[in-house]
């Protein structure tokens, strides 16, 4: 489903100097596959996460989706490809906080110039209901708990019924039971709903749990 071929990532520093966040990645994922994404700070996984979810386009390489290489894509087209194709959660939950809990979720489908097959309003229903977050469907995000605010950004990331899942250090700021609660839910999403999910964290709990972990270090895969 995703195949990374000889993926650099360069940031600049300043006019003379640059840092390689990521050096020569090899790396294909199989639909369906649920991957954990382990190393210490600054190995470059968010870098690697932010690179296959078409957030961030490398410094040398190519990124293929479904074996359509995603170089040539010019930059609306990759984003209608990502707005489609893939749901992010991050750690920091990122959700608007002048929009409800419905607003929030429901928002992809809003910018979205795709014309969807099912009604997105009753899609998030569905979702509300499947994350027990009915009753709050009308609060604002900064009147809920963490768990309750990953659970709506698990929702907004499904809204749009993407292949693909990808969360950064979702359990982060979470305590362990709330913790178990979003990993169950990542694994039930690729057991049952078929998503193809790929989780960076530094949890051992979470990586255990993975069927396939990958390690980064320095910028390079250590082990896969
Ligand atoms: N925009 C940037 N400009 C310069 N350097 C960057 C930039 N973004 C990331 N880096 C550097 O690239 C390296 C990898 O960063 P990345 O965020 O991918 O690490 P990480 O493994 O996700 O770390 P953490 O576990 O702390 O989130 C770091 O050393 C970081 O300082
Ligand atoms: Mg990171």
């Amino acid at each position: 489903m995703i195949k990374l071929k000889n993926i650099w990532k360069e940031y600049k520093i300043d006019k003379d100097n640059t840092f390689t966040a990521l050096k020569k990645i090899e790396l294909t994922i199989q639909k369906r596959e649920f991957t954990a994404i382990i190393g210490s700070s600054g190995s470059g996984k968010s870098t690697l996460m932010h690179i296959i979810g078409l957030l961030d386009r490398p410094s040398q390489g190519e990124v293929s989706i479904h074996d359509k290489n995603t170089s040539s894509l010019d930059d609306s087209e990759i984003s209608k490809l990502r707005n489609e194709y893939v749901g992010f959660v991050f750690q920091q939950f990122h959700l608007i906080n002048n929009l409800t809990v419905f607003e929030n979720i429901i928002l992809p489908a809003r910018y979205s110039r795709k014309k969807l097959e099912y009604d997105p309003k009753e899609k998030a229903f569905e979702l509300l209901h499947r994350f027990g977050l009915t009753d709050k469907k009308m609060y604002y995000p900064n009147k809920l708990s963490g768990g309750e605010q990953q659970r709506v950004a698990i929702a907004r990331a499904l809204i749009m019924n993407p292949e693909l899942l990808l969360a950064d250090e979702p359990t982060g700021n979470l305590d362990s039971k709330n913790g178990e609660i979003i990993l169950d839910i990542l694994k039930e999403l690729n057991k049952k709903d078929n998503l193809t999910v790929i989780v960076v964290t530094h949890d051992k709990t979470v990586s255990n749990r993975a069927r396939r972990s990958i390690q980064l270090k320095d910028g390079q895969i250590l082990s896969n």
